[in-house]
């Protein structure tokens, strides 16, 4: 039976244990929630045991478990793994979800749930490509490896001791990812590069105490106003980061590669409707998706301090503090950021404030290469699928692992995404479209065989 007749008639089934799976609130960011993860990994964990592999396990980490399961295929043939993370990002703003985060509903074609496109959805499709295959040919052709992790959105905490350890466990000859977008619907795309992301809070104090703002002002500083002055000079008029060094070790897109991002189709007066902006914003000098994929980047993610509850109250604060994340490419490296941040943040602070810069978390940028024998029969894939070759893009957004992979486990990793960057991955609304969720599972059953066949004929 052809992979397709499988998945047509398991459709409704296949929606239905999505279903369950986006049912676990696994958010890793929040210990209310912790005891939610860990079910949702035994989910997991048992899910992938119908699928009788050879093995799977779960393995306890200092913070959330990863979940592992093999599938060994006929001797000489290479190995795949494939990873993904069960953990989600908060679902709040909670009032505006047309529909409750944790109770998936599938609505124009769409399923509706914190988690559907980022990532749930998205591995899933893989494991039910196994079934497919291994329902429809009897055995896979080539041994897989599944590492889902539940800890992507908080930085991936605990990954990297893991892969370290697990060295032997985890060796393979490719690995495969679906945690990225398609570059627009209906165009199937792989992903060669991501931002790294450097994550920082900054605190400033300029007393022991909330003071009265009448009795005090004039004699101690105003944090938010220290705060606010220091957050004002990371950036320029021109979209430029000020930190002093910050740019250092920036790879300069090639003419080739300005030329193809050049040649992707794109409408900035669209994007700028789309996103509600009255003008977009960013460095000058670059187009917009250099400024989205190949240029570093600063902002601020949120800052408190100070009464803001309704009327008014005469305070002189003690403390203020901001969250702030630098997206960063290819040469630079997050702790060098954070160390230079640190420093410009501090040679801005006065006398009358203590300043507290704690880095939260962090991820390399990466770039993968484009002519490995894995990426070849991902496109060779993607376009059987959907009968047009892939295109080719880097993306803003990161995935702390991918750096792992290629420095510990000494292969190429595929980015191979079916999400698309309008459904909502860590806002309200969040949807997986149901058509990229089955066209997500031929596509990696038809990887699979091309991964095999072309590694066979080597
Ligand atoms: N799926 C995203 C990564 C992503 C987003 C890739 C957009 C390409 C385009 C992933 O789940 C994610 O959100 N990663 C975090 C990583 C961070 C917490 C270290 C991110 O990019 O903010
Ligand atoms: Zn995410």
């Amino acid at each position: 039976m052809p992979f397709h007749t499988y998945v047509q008639q398991h459709r409704d089934h296949f929606l239905q244990e999505l279903s369950e799976l986006l049912r676990f609130p696994s958010v890793s960011t929040d210990p209310a929630h912790a005891e939610s993860v860990h079910r949702c990994a035994e989910w997991l964990a048992e899910h992938l045991s119908t699928l009788s592999p050879t093995s799977v396990e779960l393995f306890p980490t200092p913070g959330h478990p990863v979940v592992y399961a093999t599938w060994a295929g006929p001797p000489g043939t290479p190995t795949v793994l494939i990873y993904g993370h069960y953990d989600v990002q908060p679902p709040d703003p909670l009032d505006l979800w047309e529909s409750r985060p944790f109770e998936p509903v599938i609505r124009n074609g769409r399923i509706y749930a914190r988690g559907a496109t980022d990532n749930k959805g998205q591995f899933f499709a893989h494991i039910k490509a196994i079934e497919t295959v291994l329902h429809t040919h009897g055995q896979l052709p080539l041994t897989v490896k599944f590492l889902i992790e539940g800890e992507e959105e908080i930085g991936s905490l605990h990954l990297r001791p893991f892969i370290e350890q697990h060295r032997d466990l985890l060796a393979c000859d490719a690995v495969l990812i679906s945690d990225t977008a398609m570059y627009q619907d209906d165009l199937p795309t792989l992903c060669y590069g991501l931002r790294g992301l450097c994550y920082l809070e900054v605190t400033v104090r300029t007393a022991a105490t909330d003071l009265h703002s009448g009795v005090f002002g004039g004699v101690v500083d105003n944090p938010i106003f220290v705060l606010s002055h220091i957050l004002s000079r990371l950036r320029d008029g021109y979209g430029r980061v000020t930190i002093p060094g910050f740019y250092d070790h920036v790879l300069d897109p090639t003419p080739e590669e300005r030329q193809r991002l050049a040649e992707l189709p794109f409408d900035a007066e669209e994007l700028r409707r789309h996103l509600g902006a009255p003008e977009l914003f960013g460095e000058v000098g670059y187009s917009v998706l250099e400024r989205r994929w190949l240029r570093p980047t600063l902002d601020i993610n949120g800052i408190v301090g100070g009464f803001t509850g309704s009327g008014a109250k005469t305070v002189l604060p003690a403390t203020a503090s901001a969250k702030l994340s630098m997206r960063l490419v290819p040469n630079q490296r997050a702790d060098d950021i954070a160390a230079k941040a640190e420093a410009a943040i501090r040679a801005l602070a006065p006398p009358t404030a203590v300043v507290d810069v704690r880095a939260l978390h962090g991820a390399n940028p990466v770039l993968v290469p484009l002519d490995t024998p894995p990426m070849q029969a991902a496109a060779r894939a993607l376009e059987q699928t959907f009968g047009r070759p892939p295109v080719f893009v880097r993306e803003g957004g990161s995935i702390p692992v991918v750096e792992w992979f290629t420095e510990l486990l000494r292969v190429p990793t595929v980015l191979m995404g079916f999400g698309l960057e309008t459904e909502g991955a860590h806002a309200p609304n969040e949807h997986f479209h149901v058509k990229n969720f089955l066209r997500a599972i031929l596509a990696s059953a038809t990887f699979l065989h091309e991964y095999a066949h072309a590694a066979m004929q080597q």
